[in-house]
């Protein structure tokens, strides 16, 4: 294959190196466009084809399915990996020796503390807060309470910073859930295992002194975290990159991708899918009707779930979790009759000629919700838990953007606005 692009514009050829990555993926380099065109730039909205940077970190295959962190596949991490390691080996690049993963652990439980004024913040929240918008507040307010984590510019600075929020971040999410559940707020056990802790953090009962841990829900929750551990360049860890270029701190830019996840198109469809399936059900399990609505282009309605931009085959995450459910379910013994529905409406769509030709398949977001439910976690913090997979991905990516000295992120735009015109006074408008 010739290694240049050739465009042509008013006759005029202008060559562009192609770049190759280590999966044989080929990019136009087109930095120098600009310049050489006399001021043409490429116009690509939601940037379906455009590379914002290189990465070493996920790799992924949208037509074959195909997801690896730092060359290892999501089913093998997801079978025989936990959670600490593999957001060692996402940020570090390679997966921790014993003695690394042991002092990576420690120096995290060293910062797993909170100011205790952090409350005071919490507290002025309403109840009726969203958890998403209360743990994205309290992650910026974090900035304001370790202001060297601010500047980072070198490696151990950076370093000090990771180990401060992977150690913070966890106990946010908890207090976001035990307030929402007026339960009283607690730090947690360093002598845990990171996910053990989340989940005592999140679950221990005031009136009893021990919290018993069940197997089957650290299980459910390693697996969880690792699938949402990293997805190369998505809206919300695009936004921590972009937020990054400016040099704003880490915490401050994993701040900004928290909001951005929040939405229904991205990490907010995992609420939406349960409230989606609910609906179904109290409809009296009307597949039909929400299949007919999600078709219907004068019905803003989405199957909530379906689709994804990168993924035109099947969702890797999706096939683990959809099995994962069936397992967690079965041995918490929990029989939950939206898992029947979900898997009717999978059926359904499978078949439909509008998912067939649009390629739209079940991800990740369709079965995580209905896990989520069965270990007790409420409808409104399935999006939090998703934040908090994704951390150890934003942290990685937020990295390597300022370790590569990657210049601030400034797209261009095609203006179709209003040309110069006079401005007119007030009285004559
Ligand atoms: N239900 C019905 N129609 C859909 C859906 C859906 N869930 N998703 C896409 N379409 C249709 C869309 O209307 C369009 O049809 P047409 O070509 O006739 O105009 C076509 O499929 C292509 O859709 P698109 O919106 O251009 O695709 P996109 O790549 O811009 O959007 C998506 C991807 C994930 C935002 C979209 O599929 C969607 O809204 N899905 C539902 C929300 C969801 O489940 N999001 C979670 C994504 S996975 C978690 C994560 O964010 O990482």
């Amino acid at each position: 294959m010739a290694n240049t692009a050739t465009i042509e514009i008013g006759g005029q050829k202008h060559e562009f190196p192609l770049v190759e990555g280590t999966e044989n993926e080929v990019a136009i380099d087109i930095k120098s466009l600009r310049a050489a065109t006399n001021g043409f730039i490429t116009l690509d909205s939601g940037y379906k084809n455009t590379g914002s940077c290189e990465s070493a970190i996920t790799f992924l295959d949208g037509e074959k399915g195909i997801l690896r962190y730092r060359g290892y596949s999501i089913e093998e991490l997801a079978e025989k990996a936990h959670f600490l390691e593999v957001a060692y080996l996402l940020i570090f690049g390679e997966l921790p020796t014993a003695e690394q993963l042991d002092k990576f652990h420690a120096d995290i439980k060293t910062h797993s503390v909170v100011d205790d004024d952090v409350k005071k913040i919490l507290d002025a929240f309403p109840k009726a807060a969203h958890p998403m918008g209360v743990l994205s507040s309290l992650t910026s307010a974090l900035t304001a309470f370790n202001p060297d984590s601010v500047n980072v510019d070198s490696e151990e600075d950076m370093y000090n910073a990771i180990v401060r929020l992977l150690g913070k971040l966890p106990i946010l999410v908890a207090w976001t859930m035990r307030k929402k559940k007026g339960l009283p707020l607690y730090y947690g056990d360093s002598s845990l295992g990171y996910v053990e802790n989340i989940l005592k953090m999140m679950f221990k009962q005031p009136n009893e002194e021990r919290y018993i841990q069940n197997p089957i829900l650290v299980n459910a929750l390693d697996k969880l975290l690792i699938l949402h551990a990293d997805h190369e360049q998505n809206c919300s860890t695009s936004t921590v990159r972009i937020t990054g270029s400016s040099h704003a701190g880490l915490f401050a830019s994993i701040s900004a991708g928290i909001s951005a996840l929040w939405g229904p198109l991205h990490g907010g469809a995992n609420q939406a899918v349960l409230e989606m399936l609910e609906a179904i059900k109290a409809d009296d399990g009307d597949t039909k009707k929400y299949m007919a609505k999600a078709k219907d282009k004068s019905d803003p309605f989405r199957l909530m779930g379906f689709g994804h931009r990168v993924y035109k085959n099947f969702d890797p995450r999706a096939r683990i979790i959809k099995k994962a459910a069936d397992e967690v379910l079965g041995d918490l013994g929990v029989v939950d009759p939206i898992l029947d529905i979900a898997k009717g409406l999978e059926q359904e769509a499978l078949i439909d000629d509008y998912f067939v030709q649009r390629k739209l398949y079940p991800n990740v977001d369709f079965y995580s919700g209905i896990i989520y439910r069965a270990m007790g976690i409420p409808t409104e913090m399935f999006t939090v838990m998703f934040a908090l997979g994704r951390l150890p991905g934003w942290i990685a990516q937020w990295r390597e953007m300022r370790l590569r000295k990657e210049p601030i992120g400034r797209p261009r735009q095609l203006y179709v606005g209003a040309t110069e015109r006079p401005f007119l006074p007030i009285a004559e408008r």
